[in-house]
């Protein structure tokens, strides 16, 4: 309930208009501005930079003091400590899983991470060369016609059902489109491995060899799959709710959130950093590359750099860094040219005036694009990694939405900047 409230004067001579205020938990109240209309005035926000689009419990980011909780526990906690599996179940649940929780979650994810076989077929409407991502945002959409016994989203139960589907399928199809990119056929998944080996397993076995993933690097995927899990109203999980609140299926609300996060400046950002660590080559061309991130005129972006959120450093980063050194030492990579262009770039940003005033730091995307590469994932994938991980954080937010009872269809309003009203002139006029 609101504690305390603000009074917004329009100027105009009325009485300031009463607003009340919300206490979080943690983090910045709000003010309940849903009473504005009637007083004929909307607020104005691009990018949503200071507006919160509703209350969640899910997951908390302080970005100046770089804290990331799920559901209170620490990041850096749970990605030393948890599996994804674990990750999974509290992000969804709200606690973390005892181990008969935990066995049963991942048992019943195991038992549906096949795909009905007609699935196969929308692949071969693709190009090869189609980039994973196209092929994710349809095929996933597509699940939506054949999953029809758990389209009542009201339902807990049904609910449920459409969350460990998509937990379950979400890497199957992730892999489907690697394998088709490169002409190898579908491996199917293995209920006698877990969901990490599972999907390695998918991506990099064939008919024709056995494929055991390294320990190693399979713990290094499942750190990148808990660090990307979840993270507040991002814009993929913005569009996930937006889409849901209309009350869409389930499974084309993910789709819908599988096509944001894909943009550049989003979940795209790990294929861009390594594009453009590519690009940069030699550590002698970086200075070029800051004057050209720094140049107004010039739309090139440090990609890997900055955040909306995080102003001093993004604790994931901090943990990428950590584990890709782990992956590039067990792999002997230490001397890799592209990690050592990469702490060379960080090393100058961080000291450059520009980056420093504008709180320009490494992001998440800036260290897990070479580990994936280390791993052997193909540049075109890392998209549909994230894509993978932050399905949980998608069904949940969804599901909390969905089960909110002050939700409404989102239906944000405009400053109108158009023509007025005119007549219409007849084409012979004009
Ligand atoms: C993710 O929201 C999430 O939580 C996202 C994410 C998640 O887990 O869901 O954390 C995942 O998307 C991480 C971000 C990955 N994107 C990139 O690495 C792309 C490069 N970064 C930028 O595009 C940018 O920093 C954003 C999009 C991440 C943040 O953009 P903002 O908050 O809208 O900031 P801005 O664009 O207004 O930039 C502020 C200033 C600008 O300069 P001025 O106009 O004030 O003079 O900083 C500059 C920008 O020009 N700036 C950069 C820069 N990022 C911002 N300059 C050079 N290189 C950059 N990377």
């Amino acid at each position: 309930m609101a504690e305390r409230k603000a009074y917004l004067d329009l100027g105009n001579g009325q009485p300031p208009i009463e607003l009340p205020i919300y206490s979080a938990t943690m983090g910045p109240d709000v003010i309940d501005i849903r009473s504005l209309g009637k007083h004929g005035v909307f607020t104005y926000d691009p990018g949503f930079m200071s507006t919160a689009s509703c209350n969640s419990s899910i997951t908390y980011i302080d970005g100046d003091a770089g804290i990331l909780l799920y559901r209170g526990y620490p990041i850096e906690q749970l990605a030393e400590h948890a599996d994804f599996m674990e990750v999974c179940y509290l992000l969804l649940n709200g606690e973390l899983p005892t181990g008969s929780q935990r066995h049963d979650f991942d048992n019943t994810l195991r038992k549906v991470s096949m795909v009905h076989d007609q699935i196969n077929n929308f692949f071969r409407g693709f190009r090869r060369d189609a980039h994973p991502m196209a092929s994710m945002v349809g095929v996933v959409g597509a699940l939506s016609a054949f999953y029809h016994d758990s389209f009542d989203i009201a339902d807990p139960r049904h609910r449920e059902i459409s969350a460990f589907r998509m937990l379950a399928k979400v890497p199957t199809i992730a892999a489907m489109s690697y394998k088709y990119n490169i002409g190898q056929p579908f491996v199917y998944p293995q209920n006698r491995l877990g969901y990490v080996e599972n999907f390695m397993h998918m991506m990099f076995a064939t008919p024709c060899e056995e494929y055991v993933a390294n320990p190693v690097l399979v713990r290094a995927l499942e750190r990148i799959f808990i660090l990307h899990a979840d993270h507040e109203q991002n814009a993929s999980t913005s569009t996930v709710r937006l889409a849901g609140s209309s009350g869409a299926n389930p499974f084309a609300c993910i789709a819908a959130g599988i096509a944001s996060l894909w943009g550049p400046a989003h979940g795209g950002a790990n294929e861009a950093v390594l594009k453009m660590l590519e690009e940069i080559g030699d550590v002698s061309n970086i200075p070029d590359v800051i004057a050209r991130a720094k140049d107004k005129s010039n739309p090139f972006r440090l990609m890997g750099f900055g955040h909306r959120v995080y102003k001093n450093f993004d604790p994931r980063a901090n943990l990428m860094r950590k584990t890709c050194h782990e992956v590039l030492n067990e792999l002997g990579m230490q001397d890799d040219r592209l990690f050592k262009t990469a702490l060379e770039l960080e090393r100058i940003a961080l000291e450059d005036p520009y980056f420093i005033e504008k709180k320009l730091y490494p992001n998440v995307d800036f260290y897990s694009g070479i580990v994936l590469r280390a791993i052997g994932i193909p540049v075109n994938m890392f998209t549909a990694i994230f894509a993978i991980s932050r399905t949980i954080g998608w069904i949940s937010q969804w599901s909390e939405m969905i089960a909110d009872p002050e939700q409404r269809i989102g239906r944000p309003r405009q400053l109108y900047c158009g023509a007025e009203q005119r007549e219409f002139v007849p084409i012979g006029k004009r």
